[in-house]
């Protein structure tokens, strides 16, 4: 799968988002070393800091089904930015795959791509 087809599976995801507060749908899709994708979209609460993102939402669904290797992520918000995974989920994604490849992108598709090592040097680990 190339990155255009990845984050467009980002984009659709997106619209299962439940964003009754901020309304801003973001959509994930991570790809597991033998490509198998899982999806993923920001799930708010009233109890605003118990909002689950997009990008964890799609890992979740990765290791609950025994997937822990991952090569990419993509998240798409329909921002004029490009749409950034918080700390808490780049801390969340670096407990299984430091190496992998963020793919962020914002309305009209354009993207930008990092590794997870960029965004996040210095991780906690134990
Ligand atoms: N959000 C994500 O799902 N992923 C990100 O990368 C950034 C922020 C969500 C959380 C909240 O539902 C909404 O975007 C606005 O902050």
């Amino acid at each position: 799968m190339n990155d255009r087809e990845l984050l467009n599976l980002a984009r659709e995801a997106a619209e299962k988002a439940y964003v009754p507060y901020s309304k801003f749908p973001v959509g994930a899709a991570i790809e597991c070393e033998d490509g198998t994708v899982f999806t993923g979209c920001n799930v708010e609460n009233a109890a605003l800091g118990s909002t689950i993102c997009a990008e964890r939402t799609a890992a979740c669904k990765a290791v609950s089904e025994g997937y822990r290797q991952f090569k990419r992520i993509a998240v798409y918000g329909e921002g004029e930015n490009y749409c950034m995974p918080c700390g808490a989920c780049r801390q969340f994604l670096w407990e299984f795959s430091p190496d992998m490849e963020v793919l962020c992108s914002k309305a009209g598709g354009r993207y930008v791509s990092y590794k997870l090592r960029q965004l996040l040097p210095h991780a906690f680990t134990l």
